[in-house]
């Protein structure tokens, strides 16, 4: 299984520190984030790994390229255009043949291994893409993609799997089928990429993989998992402290 992680991004919401240091290099402990995200995909079943950097991320690949353990795991591709996750996503394709796992670089999920679990009910569930899920307040509702689930969603708790039937990138709170937020983890068929490659521009006019998984659904099912841990966003300075305080004593 080939794990991908967007990590081209520039940073915005974390200068003045990311001026020089990825957000996704801030330590966790003693590991780069990024670290911890590849080792739970390696937990997860993945043996190759592909980086979606920028040249201006080099950092990132000499960290990895001067750890022996993981030598021959991970590769790199380049977004050298910022047109968005889903075309981060598409830059990793060559090659990939079957589900692609997606972490994004600046996510960390505490609890049980968010991907490991993800992997066991696609498995249950003939194959299915599965898509990772956080409640959020009101307030968070329009910064997110939101999904729609099969049933009753507000029945869904932590731990739960069940159909996703839509998905919405950023919707007006009032606009929104739902406040399940996908949270930074995607297992995907390897079809999303003929999709990313004909995905018209979406909100913010950028290609959304929230936007090209909806298109997915028409075709085949997508399952959505309430993570019963807690996502952390390490791309902002608050978020990072609650990072560092959740996997205190873990990382
Ligand atoms: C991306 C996705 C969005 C998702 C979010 C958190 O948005 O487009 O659907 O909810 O990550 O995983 P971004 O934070 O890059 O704007």
């Amino acid at each position: 299984m080939t794990a991908i992680i967007p990590a081209a991004g520039k940073g915005t919401r974390f200068l003045p520190a990311t001026r020089v240091i990825p957000k996704e290099m801030l330590p966790i402990g003693a590991k780069p984030a990024i670290h911890c995200i590849v080792e739970e995909a390696l937990a997860a079943g993945a043996d190759d790994i592909v980086l979606v950097i920028s040249e201006e991320k080099e950092i990132i690949r000499r960290y990895f390229e001067g750890d022996e353990t993981l030598f021959g795991k991970v590769r790199y591709v380049y977004q050298r255009e910022q047109r968005g996750l889903g075309h981060a996503v598409l830059q990793a394709a060559e090659g990939v043949t079957g589900s692609a796992l997606v972490l994004l670089g600046d996510a960390l999920v505490t609890g049980p291994n968010p991907s490991r679990e993800m992997v066991a009910i696609s498995k249950a569930n003939g194959g299915a893409s599965v898509v990772g899920l956080e409640r959020v307040p009101p307030e968070r509702v329009s910064r997110y993609g939101i999904v729609a689930l099969e049933g009753r969603a507000a029945a869904c708790g932590a731990g739960d799997a069940a159909r996703i039937v839509d998905l919405v990138e950023k919707p007006k709170l009032e606009e929104a089928p739902s406040d399940l937020a996908i949270a930074g983890r995607y297992l995907l068929s390897a079809d999303i990429f003929s999709l990313l490659a004909t995905q018209t521009p979406g909100h913010g006019g950028e290609i959304q993989l929230t936007d090209a998984i909806r298109r997915l659904l028409a075709t085949q099912p997508v399952f959505g998992y309430v993570y019963p841990g807690k996502r952390q966003d390490i791309g902002n300075p608050q978020g990072y402290l609650k990072a560092l305080e959740a996997f205190n004593g873990i990382v």
